[in-house]
């Protein structure tokens, strides 16, 4: 299943530019809005799971973040992102892996996932992402997740999601994370229709 799903990705990247997704935006909006309002500081320590070629990355580093490490089960995807990054792709730390089967080696103050959850249609797959969230993220810990709403797309990139809104997030994630906040955001896509996404803050209890 991971080597399916990686090899799907590693083709979308391989034949698509960056602005050739639906899923592209030239300014990390609203996650680095967000990540603000999480607390997260330049020494906070964030992991961006399903980064893409996201530019949250580029953004975080200008801002001073020194501690960044960017999770995707596409090398190939990693590569454009180093590529891109050039000098500043040594102060990421870079991790190809299926975030459903990933063990973390430490903890980080803040975990951010803009569209990976969602193609987590297996109840056991959310189950493992959650469990992995809950080790990965020390007490007092923020998550970021964004999904498509419950009324946005039923597909992505040729495959199925699970839409969501906070009470959905929460049920999977479990008693050990609080709600913080959760909001509504409208992607306009490269060719200019609009996607509804949410996005809800978890706070991992103490
Ligand atoms: C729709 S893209 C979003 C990329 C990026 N977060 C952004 O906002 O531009 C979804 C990303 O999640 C990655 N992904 C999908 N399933 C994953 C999984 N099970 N584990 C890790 N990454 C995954 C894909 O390779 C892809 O880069």
């Amino acid at each position: 299943m991971s080597n399916d799903r990686a090899a799907h990705w590693d083709g979308v990247y391989h034949s698509k530019s960056e602005d050739g997704v639906s899923w592209y935006q030239q300014t990390p909006e609203p996650s680095l809005t967000l990540l603000r309002l999480a607390g997260a500081l330049p020494s906070s320590a964030i992991v961006d799971i399903g980064g893409g070629a996201s530019h949250l990355v580029d953004a975080l580093l200008e801002l001073g973040f020194g501690d960044v490490t960017v999770l995707d089960l596409s090398q190939a995807v990693i590569d454009a992102d180093r590529t891109r990054l050039g000098t500043l792709a040594g102060d990421v730390e870079w991790i190809c892996a299926d975030i459903t089967h990933w063990s973390p080696a430490r903890r980080y103050d803040v975990w951010h996932d803009r569209a990976a959850f969602h193609f987590l249609t297996d109840p056991a797959d959310q189950a493992a992402y959650a469990a992995t969230l809950a080790r990965a993220l020390g007490s007092g810990g923020h998550a970021v997740i964004g999904t498509f709403a419950p009324d946005g797309p039923e597909k992505c990139s040729g495959l199925p999601v699970v839409r969501h809104d906070a009470e959905s997030i929460g049920k999977v994630l479990g008693h050990g994370f609080e709600l913080v906040e959760t909001r509504r955001h409208d992607h306009r896509t490269p060719w200019d229709s609009v996607q509804h996404f949410q996005f809800s803050t978890f706070r991992r209890k103490a």
